[in-house]
């Protein structure tokens, strides 16, 4: 039976600050906003001009529910460029959106209510949400300012027992803009190995990082035994509604996988999937010049956000988000969010990102230079 109360508590936070957010701005409030989680630039235009095309050329029927050929082949490409090795087409699968990956891959791995998932908190709330629809055993493991908020292998090790089923990876990280060094993930994939449990590694930032090195674990096994590689356009490409996204698994994860979307959505939309073939195969310039300037963007706000009294902000190395710890106001994150959004400035309380986000707030600095000014002499204004 699916717990719809509990589905609400973890699935639907953020909407609830935009309907908010959305009431203000009809009463004639101004909002600056920074709850959402989605590029501000356009999708590119040679990206948009693939999918008319598509249209005038009448590819707009059913097409296979694994994907089409052609953007699995670019697919593979892109993974023997990004990641270093060349999947088999068997293992690739073409998502409506990598959101709908997670669920794919939990439903495809867990067997039984006793099968457990591990799993960052806090952390992007469909994992939670999942888990909890699936009623699997829900470990959710803190990560740790003190560790610049990347999963500690110690602590995923605690959370090891014989009912572990899959461990959830995401680097970069929403909420916190973490990314996870080498070396834990290494480790990691070890206890995988050693404990035969799948990792799902969620990568759909991977484009996005700043110093931080990406390191994929998908290299570990090249997703034939354990690892579920999970990417997208989304973000890189500036494509949230398009609804496109892509997985690497072993094949047998990938035939059930398949089998799912079949049931549930037949395909994913044909003449989008040829957006996405243009994505990865034309200029890649505007992800480079999105990050240059997310790098301004991200600083600015760092340091704006540490000058306000009762906050402090780490520097995150990869995505779009800023997790400033606020406990230092005497407020909890839900009071501070709204008392926030009360003086027009929209952000998401932490504990949208599960328990442990109790004492943050996150921002996006999916927004502009401008807006990052005004919004920061706001908030100074406010605490200060
Ligand atoms: C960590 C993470 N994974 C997956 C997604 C979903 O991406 P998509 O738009 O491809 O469904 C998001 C979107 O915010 C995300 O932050």
């Amino acid at each position: 039976m699916v717990n719809y109360e509990v589905l609400r508590e973890t699935g639907a936070g953020i909407f609830k600050v935009l309907a908010k957010a959305k009431a203000l701005e009809r009463e004639g409030k101004k909002i600056l906003h920074f709850e959402i989680g989605q590029p501000d630039q356009n999708t590119p235009e040679h990206i948009k001009q693939a999918a008319k095309d598509a249209l005038d050329a009448n590819f707009t029927g059913y097409v296979p529910s694994s994907g089409i050929q052609e953007l699995k082949e670019v697919v593979q490409e892109e993974v023997q460029k990004t990641r270093g090795f060349t999947p088999s087409l068997n293992q690739i699968l073409i998502l409506p959106g990598a959101n709908s990956g997670v669920y794919y891959t939990l439903r495809a791995v867990v067997e039984n209510e006793a099968h457990e998932i591990i799993y960052p908190n806090p952390g992007f709330p469909t994992y939670g949400s999942v888990v909890n629809y699936l009623n699997a055993g829900d470990k959710a493991v803190r990560i740790k300012e003190e560790n610049e908020f990347r999963l500690n292998p110690f602590d995923i090790e605690e959370n090891l027992s014989p009912n572990t089923k899959a461990i959830i990876l995401n680097s970069p990280q929403n909420p916190t803009g973490s990314v996870m060094k080498k070396v834990e993930i290494q480790k990691i994939a070890e206890l995988a190995e050693r404990h035969d449990f799948y990792i799902l590694s969620d990568e759909i930032y991977s484009k996005m990082t700043y110093e931080e090195e990406f390191f994929s674990c998908s290299v570990q096994d090249e997703c034939k035994e354990r690892t579920i590689l999970l990417d997208g356009f989304s973000k890189s490409y500036s494509m949230t509604g398009w609804r496109l996204g892509w997985l690497i698994a072993p094949e047998e994860i990938v035939d059930r996988m398949d089998l799912l979307i079949s049931i549930g959505v037949s395909c994913t939309s044909s003449f989008v999937q040829k957006a996405g073939v243009a994505a990865l195969t034309g200029p890649q310039d505007s992800i480079r010049e999105n990050m240059i300037e997310y790098r301004k963007r991200r600083d600015m706000i760092v340091k704006g956000l540490n000058e306000v009294n009762g906050f402090s902000c780490l520097t995150p190395q990869g995505a779009f988000y800023v997790f400033p710890n606020i406990t230092k106001t005497g407020m909890s994150s839900q009071e501070c969010a709204d008392y926030l959004l009360n003086h027009g400035i929209a952000c998401l309380p932490g504990t949208i990102f599960g328990k442990n986000g109790e004492g943050y707030l996150r921002f996006s600095y999916a927004t502009s230079i401008d807006i990052i000014k005004e919004g920061i002499e706001q908030i100074k204004a406010i605490f200060n």
